[in-house]
């Protein structure tokens, strides 16, 4: 029987263990001050404008474990950056498999030797990727640096190699800790079938559409096509969303703490730092004044899968504001 590819700590993982929402929160989204080596063109996270944060280690653990004793199975390191280069990541993704909550990395995998493989799969980190091309010349000017391409495929082979090892078989499903995740352009729908064939049985495609944020609003034009084009074609449905769900589960059932340790209503939407209050509060409160500020603008301009991919995201924060 071929058995369904499913990628540890995401959505639909989650579901199989346990009913996503049985708690009163299932994921935590983690973002560590902005450092990177690259300069991607689509960066949703380049060139915002908000007060940057710098928490203290201690203080990241003590809301990890706060949110934890609320039913949290998973630290999705979402950013804002590149989490490998942040000098807390090892010792960050050490205390999240310690105390058994899945370490959840988005990264561009620059940084993936053997030795960090080795490190990170011995702490159970699930790891999706980022790769839009596989054309290198491309790919290099896309994240604006020469020889990141051939610097990715190495680390990509090296860490299959290590992560190869690690998948297993729960529930019918073949169980990886290894994604690639694709984010459309104008240019790259021929590299969806090619990047599917290069992930191969042991590593879960996924297929994002861009979000109009960062420096992505500044080359919007190489973006703006990609609303025409079925995104899901022969890949995996978004990693935080159910087969069937219209909804974000990282948001709906997650709470996302911005670098300054204020709760956001998503980790990329680093415009709602003065939205909600600090994750110090009652986290319970905190999430619902989260829900209902997205309930209630996508009551009055419809709704979306993503906040950060409706059409009037950016009327988002003045909505808030004005209901006050
Ligand atoms: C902000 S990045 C941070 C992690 C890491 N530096 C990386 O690039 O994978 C997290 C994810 O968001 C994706 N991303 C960045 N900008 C985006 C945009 N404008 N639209 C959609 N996804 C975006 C990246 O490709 C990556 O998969
Ligand atoms: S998308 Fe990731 S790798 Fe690219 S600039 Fe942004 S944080 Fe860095």
């Amino acid at each position: 029987m071929a058995h369904h590819l499913t990628l540890r700590g995401s959505a639909p993982y989650l579901d199989k263990g346990q009913k996503l929402g049985t708690k009163e929160i299932d994921y935590i989204m983690l973002n560590l001050p902005f450092k990177c080596n690259y300069n991607c063109i689509k960066c949703c996270n380049r060139r915002r404008k908000y007060k940057a944060g710098h928490l203290e280690l201690s203080k990241i653990k003590s809301y990890i474990l706060k949110c934890k004793n609320l039913g949290a199975r998973v630290v999705v390191i979402a950013g804002e950056g590149e989490p490998t280069i942040n000098k807390n990541f090892r010792e960050l993704v050490k205390f999240i498999n310690k105390i058994e909550l899945i370490p959840y990395i988005f990264t561009n995998g620059s940084m993936l030797n053997q030795e960090l493989g080795l490190f990170l799969a011995e702490n159970n980190a699930t790891l999706v990727i980022n790769l839009d091309t596989l054309k290198e010349d491309e790919y290099d000017s896309l994240v604006d640096k020469k020889g990141s391409f051939k610097n990715l495929m190495e680390n990509i082979e090296v860490i299959r190699r290590v992560y190869g090892k690690k998948i297993y078989t729960f529930d019918g499903c073949r169980i990886t800790f290894l994604a690639i995740n694709l984010v459309l352009n104008n240019e790259n729908y021929d590299q969806v079938n090619k990047i599917k064939e290069f992930c191969g049985k042991d590593i879960l495609f996924v297929v994002n559409k861009p979000i109009n944020i960062g420096s992505a609003s500044e080359s919007w034009n190489k973006y703006d096509k990609t609303s025409d084009i079925v995104i899901n074609a022969g890949a995996s449905y978004p990693l935080g969303t159910l087969a069937e769900g219209d909804q974000c589960a990282y948001m709906r059932n997650g709470i996302s703490i911005g670098s300054d340790g204020k709760v956001l209503t998503c980790a990329y939407a680093l415009e709602t730092q003065d939205l909600y209050g600090d994750v110090d509060n009652d986290i319970e409160s905190m999430r619902k004044k989260v829900l209902k500020s997205v309930d209630n603008f996508y009551k009055k301009y419809g709704t979306s899968r993503c906040i950060l991919r409706h059409p009037k995201y950016h009327e988002f924060i003045n909505f808030n504001k004005a209901m006050k």
